[in-house]
């Protein structure tokens, strides 16, 4: 078997599982599974938003279970993972969408904050995929797709807490491609840009001035084109799965991009330093 062609899910037949499903990227790509016949759970910490997910994808005839749990609770979400196993079936995708950002000048941020990122965007990626992976190694079947983002492809003002814990599910995700591709199980990694959801508008009220001038006029993506690239990674089993040009670029050539990409942001911080407009 080893050294096959890997064979894709199949998505009208498949069973997806969705943590983050209850609202943007997440939400998004449960739609558009929904769309192609797969089975979808959504997992997430508030009943509310998992409630009215849920509602909407029934509506168009979708099979949907969901789950309450926080990720960063290891034993919690096992178990949560566990019932929606329980009610739809085995694993085939695993999209782990969760997670959180929190801005802000590295000089001021709490401690609290590094170590949130990490148990939520790192640790909540790691313990979805210890739980659902053995299972798609045993039945030589499956897709695992971890969000990451730009800011795990470039260090970035502003996000010395964020952009580690997006570094670590990118390493995690490079190792973990290599181990299961002899099992026919597919790993994927996304890195997307700004993205219109209600996380980057939270994002926003915490980004120094600095940040908020690096990013410029650029406009965020929909949830729904990252949902786009995501299905389609899954189908073609691609590893990066990178929506947009310039974080396609990015994950590339970043080590090639990277030192003129830094000169540039340095001169806008410059830049705005000399205006008197940051801190
Ligand atoms: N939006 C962007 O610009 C952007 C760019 C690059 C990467 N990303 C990444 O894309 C992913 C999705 O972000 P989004 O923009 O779609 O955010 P969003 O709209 O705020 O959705 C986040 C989802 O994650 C859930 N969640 C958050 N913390 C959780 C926890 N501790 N345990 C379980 N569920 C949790 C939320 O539900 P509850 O709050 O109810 O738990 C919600 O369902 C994140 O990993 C984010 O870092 C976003």
């Amino acid at each position: 078997m080893l050294g096959r062609r890997p064979s894709p899910v199949h998505l009208a037949s498949a069973h997806a599982v969705v943590t983050g499903g209850s609202s943007g990227i997440g939400l998004a790509t449960a739609r558009a599974l929904a769309e192609r016949g797969t089975k979808i759970s959504l997992l997430a910490r508030g009943q509310d938003r998992l409630e009215t997910a849920a509602a909407e994808l029934r509506q168009t005839g979708a099979h949907v279970a969901t789950r309450q749990a926080d990720v960063a609770d290891q034993k919690a979400l096992t178990a949560a993972l566990a019932g929606l196993v329980e009610a739809q079936g085995p694993c085939d995708i695993l999209v782990t969408s969760a997670g959180i950002a929190r801005p802000g000048h590295f000089l001021d941020l709490p401690d609290d904050v590094f170590r949130q990122m990490m148990e939520v965007d790192y640790f909540g990626t790691l313990y979805a995929l210890r739980a659902i992976v053995p299972s798609m190694v045993d039945r030589r079947r499956g897709s695992v797709v971890a969000v990451s983002s730009a800011a795990g492809l470039l260090g970035i003002f502003g996000y010395s807490a964020y952009g580690p814990a997006k570094f670590a599910v990118r390493g995690l995700m490079e190792s973990v491609r290599a181990e299961l591709a002899p099992h026919n199980v597919h790993a994927g990694v996304v890195f997307p840009p700004d993205v219109d959801t209600p996380q980057l508008a939270e994002e926003n009220r915490w980004k120094p001035a600095e940040t908020h001038a690096i990013s410029g006029t650029i406009k965020p993506l929909s949830a729904e084109a990252v949902a786009t690239a995501i299905v389609s990674g899954i189908e073609s089993r691609q590893f990066l799965i990178c929506p947009g040009a310039a974080t396609r670029a990015l994950a590339r050539y970043g080590s090639i991009l990277s030192p003129m990409l830094n000169g540039r942001f340095d001169r806008k911080v410059a830049a705005l330093r000399r205006s008197g407009k940051t801190r």
